[in-house]
C-alpha cells in the first residue's frame, strides 16, 4: 500500500518555561486531528510530545509536501496556540514563525520529516522525537544505524541489507545536497556529517532496492528567524527490519549519549539522553538534551502503538553515563567546549554584545 507518514512538529507554548506541554494542549490537538481523520483526510494520528514540543504524526495517501496536510498541521499550531495563550503558558507560538500559512510548513518555524512508502508485509517503524537540541543530531545515529558494523550487525551477516545504502547530506548554511554511498564512501561522507551544525543527515535508502530507510527534519530555526529563537528540536523516521536495521540495532546507537548542541538556551554543548515518554521533562539547566522513541507498527496505514522504546532499564547506564558527562560539562559554566563555539553564537545574544562593545575595542599599539 502506497502511504505516506508525517512528522510535523512545533513548540508552540511551554509548561512550565520551557519544560513539558499542558495537558490541554495534547487534548485539543487530538480534537482536531480527530476530526481531520473522519473527514478522511488522515488515515489515523498520533498525538506525542517531547519536552515542550507538539508532535503530530499522521499516515495519509497525499504525499510528501500536501498543502492540506499541511495546512491543516499549521492551524492545528495556531489552535493550540490559542489554547497556550488563554493559559500564559511560556512562549507561546514560539515557533509559528509566519504570519499567515503560504503553503508548505517547511520554512515557516515547524520541523517536518516526511516519507512515501509502500508498506511492506509488515512494516515496523521507529519516530525519533528529541528537545532541546538541533537538527544534525540524528547524524552520529543514522551513520551508525545504516553503515557502522560494529553498532549493526546486519551490515555483516543479514543478506537482505546487502549492498549498503545512500546518504543524502544537507548542507544546511548553502542550502545544497550531496549523496554518498556506503561503505565506499564513508571516510568522505564523515568529513562532512562529523559536523553536525553545518550537515545534516536528511535522508537514507537502501542501495539493493532504492527505498526510503530514513528522514529527518532539517530545518534549522535560526537560520530561518536569522536569531535564536528556540532549538530545532528535531524528528527523525526510521523504518526497520528486513532491508533495513533490526529494531534493536536502530536502538543501540543511542546506548552512547552523544554530545550533542542545545540544551540552555540553545548555547551548550550536552549530552543526549535517551528517556521514556514520561521522562522527557528537561528541567536539570533546561535540559540535558532528551529523546524518545515511539516505535509503531503499520497496518494499512493505521499506527499500531506507540511501544516506548527507552522504557528499558537496559538503558539506565545510559541514563547515568549521560549525567556523568553532563555534570562535567556544567563545571565549565560559560567557558567553551560546554558554551557552543562562537561562530555558533552568532544567532544568539553575541552579535548584540558585540555591537554595544564595538567601539571600545581598540587597535593594538605597535610596541606595546
Ligand atoms: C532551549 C530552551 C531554553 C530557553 C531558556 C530561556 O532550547 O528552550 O533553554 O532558551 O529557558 O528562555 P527564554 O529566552 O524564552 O526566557
Ligand atoms: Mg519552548
Ligand atoms: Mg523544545
Amino acid at each position: 500500500m502506497k502511504l505516506t507518514l508525517s512528522v510535523i512538529k512545533a513548540d508552540v507554548g511551554g509548561y512550565v518555561g520551557h519544560a513539558s506541554m499542558h495537558p490541554d494542549l495534547m487534548a485539543k490537538a487530538e480534537e482536531l486531528l480527530g476530526q481531520v481523520k473522519k473527514s478522511g483526510l488522515l488515515i489515523d494520528y498520533h498525538i506525542a510530545r517531547v519536552g515542550d514540543d507538539l508532535e503530530l504524526i499522521m499516515t495519509h495517501t497525499k504525499g510528501e509536501n500536501n498543502v492540506a496536510i499541511h495546512k491543516m498541521s499549521w492551524e492545528t499550531f495556531e489552535a493550540c496556540t490559542e489554547v497556550a495563550k488563554k493559559l500564559k503558558l511560556y512562549g507561546a507560538g514560539q515557533d509559528l514563525l509566519a504570519d499567515a500559512f503560504s503553503g508548505n510548513v517547511k520554512g515557516m518555524g515547524p520541523g517536518v520529516a516526511e516519507m512515501d512508502l509502500d508498506e511492506r508485509k509488515s512494516e515496523p517503524v521507529i519516530i525519533y522525537m528529541a528537545d532541546k537540541t538541533a537538527s544534525g543530531a540524528w547524524n552520529m545515529p543514522l551513520y551508525k544505524m545504516f553503515a557502522d558494523p560494529f553498532n549493526t550487525a546486519g551490515l555483516v551477516i543479514a543478506e537482505a541489507m546487502d549492498g549498503g545504502y545512500r546518504f543524502d547530506v544537507l548542507d544546511l548554511k548553502a542550502g545544497k545536497y550531496i549523496q554518498f554511498d556506503a561503505p565506499e564512501e564513508i571516510y568522505h561522507m564523515l568529513a562532512f556529517i562529523g559536523s553536525p551544525s553545518h550537515y545534516a543527515v536528511r535522508a537514507v535508502y537502501s542501495r539493493r532496492t532504492g527505498e526510503i530507510g530514513a528522514v529527518s527534519s532539517t530545518q534549522r530555526l535560526s537560520l530561518i528567524a536569522g536569531r535564536y529563537v528556540g532549538k530545532d528540536d528535531p524528528v527523525c523516521i526510521v523504518r526497520c527490519q528486513n532491508q533495513f536495521p533490526a529494531v534493536g540495532e536502530c536502538l543501540e546507537p543511542f546506548s552512547m549519549p552523544a554530545i550533542v548542541e542545545g540544551w540552555m538556551r540553545g548555547s551548550h554543548n550536552g549530552p543526549l539522553m535517551p528517556v521514556s515518554f514520561k521522562e522527557c521533562n528537561p528541567t536539570r539547566f533546561d535540559g540535558p538534551p532528551r529523546v524518545i522513541a515511539a516505535g509503531f507498527q503499520l497496518a494499512d496505514g493505521r499506527l499500531v502503538g506507540p511501544l516506548d522504546m527507552f522504557d528499558d532499564p537496559a538503558f539506565d547506564p545510559t541514563r547515568e553515563q549521560a549525567m556523568v558527562v553532563a555534570e562535567h560539562l556544567r563545571r565549565h559554566g560559560p567557558f567553551e567546549p560546554h558554551r557552543l563555539p562562537m561562530d555558533e553564537m552568532e544567532y544568539t545574544t553575541m552579535p548584540l554584545l558585540m555591537e554595544r562593545l564595538a567601539a571600545r575595542w581598540k587597535p593594538v599599539e605597535d610596541g606595546k
